[in-house]
């Protein structure tokens, strides 16, 4: 079964289709960029890419390369079903509007779930922005041509900078993926930020941590609850 016939079993066909292409740009471009990126490198060889004990670094293109290639699709499907879930709650709770900010948003992997995830629930009467903010500025965040006044906006740098009077404008914060990459510093100061914010109730707070969430994960998770 290809792409395209696994997501038109469970979204309507045309997304499937859409969701399909995508993954296909998304890893025919991350190939060649990896292909390119090692020909220029002087002992061509593909870096340990991994998370044994630390973290990427992200500002080397290789393993954003190697990232997009092992993770796109898998992280996509699971994004859009987050973001599913959140719009079925704002529709129950009849919210008007989604202002997301999120946190180490790498290439903007959840705005392409949060993308999907419009179509499939129809929601086109709540009004939505969304603001990545990476320390890294990364490729692949044009890969989807929006329309609608949706267009995503990126900025790079720490989120530690990140104001308190800056985060209250936003109802939806999420952190995909990214939880544990951030350092002590930056996520304690995100954190004191985040308590100093008076919010718009409801506030939606959304983690996605990886396969076997270390401890580190499991008690940034319990800190953001
Ligand atoms: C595992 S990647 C996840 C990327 C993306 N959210 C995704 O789901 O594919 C973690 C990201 O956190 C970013 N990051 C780490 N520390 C950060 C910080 N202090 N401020 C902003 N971004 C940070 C990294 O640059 C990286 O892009």
């Amino acid at each position: 079964m290809n792409n395209s016939e696994f997501y038109s079993n469970v979204v309507p066909q045309d997304v499937g289709e859409e969701i399909s292409s995508l993954i296909n740009t998304a890893i025919n471009l991350a190939w060649s960029n990896l292909v390119c990126s090692m020909q220029q490198s002087q002992d061509c060889l593909i870096p340990d890419f991994g998370f044994h004990g630390k973290y990427p670094d992200y500002g080397i293109p290789m393993n954003r390369h190697l990232y997009m290639l092992k993770y796109f699709p898998a992280y996509l499907y699971e994004y859009t079903k987050m973001y599913q879930e959140i719009f079925r709650r704002a529709v129950k709770r009849g919210i008007a509007n989604l202002s997301v900010l999120s946190f180490g948003c790498g290439c903007g992997l959840d705005f392409y779930g949060l993308y999907f995830a419009r179509k499939i629930c129809d929601t086109a009467d709540i009004a939505i922005s969304y603001k990545g903010i990476d320390l890294v500025d990364w490729d692949y965040r044009d890969l989807v041509s929006i329309q609608n006044n949706f267009q995503p906006t990126f900025s790079n740098y720490d989120v530690a900078k990140i104001t308190n009077n800056y985060l209250e404008g936003y109802n939806v914060l999420v952190f995909p993926k990214s939880l544990s990459d951030f350092s002590d510093e930056s996520f304690k100061s995100l954190c004191d930020n985040v308590h100093r914010s008076r919010f718009t109730l409801p506030l939606f707070l959304a983690a996605s941590t990886a396969d076997g969430a270390t401890d580190r994960q499991r008690a940034r998770c319990e800190r953001c609850r």
